[in-house]
C-alpha cells in the first residue's frame, strides 16, 4: 500500500503531531510526514519535527497582509512538498476557500469537543460551564464553515464534577491522539467517502491480501 504523503500544520504544542510521528513509527500508519508547517516561531510542534528528522517549515501569518496572502504561502509550501492529505494539527488560525479548493476533500481538522457543539475557541471552559455529563473530540474534514466540515471519528469521555478547563482538556487529549492516528489510516486506506454531510466508512478491502495468502505466514513485502 503506498504511503499518504501527510502536510501536517501546528501552532503550539503538537502533541497530536507527535501522537502522529509514533504511529508512523510503529509501522501501525501507512502514512509519511512531508512536511510540518507552523505560523508560530516558537511552536513546540517544530522541535517535535526536528527531533524526528522532519522537513520544517515557518510561515509566520504576522508577516502577510490578509488572511488570502498567508494561505496562498501555505498552499505554495504543501503543494511543493508533494502533500497529499492536510492535517491540521491544533493549527489555531481559520483557513480560507483558497486552501480548500487546493485540497478539496483533502484537509482534516481535529477538534476538543463533541461538535457540532462547543466549536471555535475555549472549548475545555465551556464544556465544563454548560454542565454537559459527556465531552470528546472530533476529527473531520474542513469545510468553509468554523469546525463544520463533514465529521470522520468521535470519541466520547465523561466530564467529571470536579474537572476543570485543564482536567478535561487531558482527557480529552488522551483520545485525540487515538482518533487522529486512526481516521488518517482510514484516509490512507482509501475508506473514507463523503456524501454530503456524512462521511462513510467503507470496509476494509482484503481482496489484495489474499492475493498473497501463504502457510505458514510469511512477513508481507
Ligand atoms: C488540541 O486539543 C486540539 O484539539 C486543539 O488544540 C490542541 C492542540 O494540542 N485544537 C483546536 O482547538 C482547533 N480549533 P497539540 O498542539 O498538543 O496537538
Amino acid at each position: 500500500m503506498g504511503k499518504v504523503r501527510l502536510g501536517i500544520l501546528v501552532s503550539g504544542s503538537g502533541s497530536n503531531l507527535q501522537s502522529i510521528i509514533d504511529r508512523i513509527e510503529a509501522g501501525a500508519l501507512d502514512a509519511e510526514i512531508v512536511v510540518v508547517v507552523s505560523n508560530e516561531p516558537e511552536a513546540y510542534g517544530l522541535v517535535r519535527a526536528e527531533k524526528h528528522g522532519l522537513k520544517r517549515a515557518l510561515v509566520n501569518h504576522r508577516e502577510f497582509g490578509s488572511r488570502e496572502a498567508f494561505d496562498r504561502r501555505l498552499v505554495e509550501v504543501l503543494e511543493a512538498h508533494g502533500v497529499e492529505l492536510v492535517v491540521l494539527a491544533g493549527f489555531m488560525r481559520l483557513i480560507t476557500p483558497l486552501m480548500i479548493e487546493a485540497f478539496p476533500g483533502r484537509i482534516m481538522n481535529i477538534h476538543p469537543a463533541l461538535l457540532p457543539s462547543f466549536p471555535g475557541t475555549h472549548v475545555w471552559q465551556d464544556q465544563v460551564d454548560y454542565g454537559v455529563k459527556f465531552g470528546g473530540c472530533t476529527v473531520h474534514f474542513v469545510d468553509e464553515g468554523t469546525d463544520t466540515g463533514p465529521i470522520i471519528i468521535q470519541a466520547v469521555v465523561p466530564v467529571l464534577d470536579d474537572d476543570t478547563a485543564e482536567t478535561l482538556a487531558a482527557r480529552i487529549l488522551k483520545q485525540e491522539h487515538r482518533t487522529y492516528p486512526a481516521a488518517i489510516q482510514l484516509f490512507a486506506e482509501g475508506r473514507l467517502k463523503i456524501e454530503g454531510r456524512r462521511v462513510r466508512v467503507m470496509p476494509l478491502d482484503r481482496s489484495r491480501d489474499e492475493a498473497f495468502l501463504t502457510n505458514p505466514v510469511v512477513p508481507q513485502t
